[in-house]
């Protein structure tokens, strides 16, 4: 088991992650994590690769790099772990640490301020440990540069002094593995992204992944819960554990209430309407974004800025968090002129495709 060192200053929604910080108040699904989602989603997350389900790809790859470097007794080269939230960065960083048999020491980008900062996490790991540094594309460019040789070489360079009797200092850093999350592998610059030996891309899940998901959580929570109602939360989870495992428990809750505890996919189809999920698992938010597209703007292409402010939402959580399942639902799309609902956006809604 690998010791799991907190940060001190770690915000106690950081490992939730950018999906955390969505703002809208007042949907069940929304807002920040409630503590109790936090502590589920601890104990729902996976140790192990064998626990960790689906993409099959990152798997394999890991599975080899993992076994070679313990059979070299080196530490894995370092990690890019890139995907939209909630689709198992931090995890999977936690599974590397505790299949190398190392400790992991946590951190994110916008927490480490200073080049003094770094300095003081980097002199703090012991041989093959993990750093795992969340939202990596945030970290300012005097650290990124301490960061460089230490990725490289294991060395810190530490600046004593000022003026002309300034003098640079090499330090040794233990060899350790860089693990590094973002949701914008775009934000990366080019000499940080060169220097991860690893770099993977985790994709939405598949329903049948998701329901494997939704049964081991279920074990785990102790939740009676048959097949129909399983396929259900797994359609309707917009590709995502998190929410697979968030959905689980509220229409837990629904059947407790309503239902008497049954669980089937009828039940689970009532309760998910009753938290306003949609059959493709849209949410409120991401309807609203819809409707803008294409009845607002009437399907014409409009800018970030201009949907962010139709819809009440930050532009950078429209990127991260909302747009990437809806374009690879093929709801709407990117496009040179701008954001534009697509036919499939009209026929979800129910409204006309302007000119038919
Ligand atoms: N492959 C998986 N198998 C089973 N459960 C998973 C898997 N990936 C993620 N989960 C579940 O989903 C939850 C969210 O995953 P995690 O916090 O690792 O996502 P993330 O990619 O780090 O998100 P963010 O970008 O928001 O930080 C975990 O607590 C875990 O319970
Ligand atoms: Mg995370």
């Amino acid at each position: 088991m690998s010791r799991w060192v907190a940060d001190p200053d770690e915000d106690l929604f950081a490992d939730a992650g950018p999906s955390a910080r969505r703002s809208s108040e007042g949907h069940p699904l929304d807002g920040r994590l409630a503590a109790d989602d936090l502590e589920i989603d601890r104990t729902l997350r996976p140790q192990t690769l064998d626990e960790y389900q689906g993409q099959t790809r990152v798997h394999e790859n890991l599975r080899v790099l993992i076994e070679a470097a313990r059979g070299r007794r080196e530490p894995l080269d370092h990690v890019l772990l890139s995907g939209p939230p909630g689709l198992g960065k931090t995890t999977l960083a936690g599974v590397i640490a505790n299949e190398m048999g190392t400790a992991m020491h946590v951190t994110s980008g916008p927490a480490i301020a200073r080049t003094g900062d770094l300095a003081a996490l980097l002199t703090n790991l012991e041989p093959g440990d993990v750093l795992f540094i969340d939202e990596i594309h945030r970290l300012n460019h005097s650290v990124e540069e301490v960061l460089y040789p230490a990725m490289e070489d294991f060395a810190l360079d530490i600046m004593i002094g000022k003026g002309p009797a300034a003098r640079s200092l090499r330090l040794d850093v233990a060899r350790f593995t860089l693990v590094g999350a973002t949701t914008r592998t775009g934000l990366l610059t080019g000499p940080l992204r060169d220097r991860f030996g690893i770099a993977l891309r985790l994709d939405y899940y598949d329903p049948a992944e998701l329901a494997d998901i939704v049964r081991r959580s279920a074990g785990i929570l102790g939740v009676a819960i048959d097949e129909g109602a399983t396929r259900e939360i797994a359609l309707r989870s917009r590709g995502t554990p998190r929410l697979a495992n968030r959905l689980l428990k509220r229409v837990r809750d629904y059947a407790e209430v309503k239902a008497g505890g049954r669980l089937d996919a009828e039940v689970a189809g009532e309760a998910l309407e009753f938290f306003a999920i949609d059959e493709l698992g849209l949410d409120s938010m991401d309807l609203a974004i819809l409707t803008a597209l294409a009845q607002t703007f009437g399907g014409r292409p409009v800018g970030l800025g201009t949907l962010a402010d139709a819809v009440g939402e930050d532009a950078s959580t429209l990127e991260d968090v909302y747009e990437p399942y809806l374009i690879q639902q093929g709801l709407m799309a990117r496009t040179q002129r701008g954001r534009q609902a697509m036919p499939r956006a009209f026929e979800h809604l129910g409204l006309t495709l302007p000119g038919m």
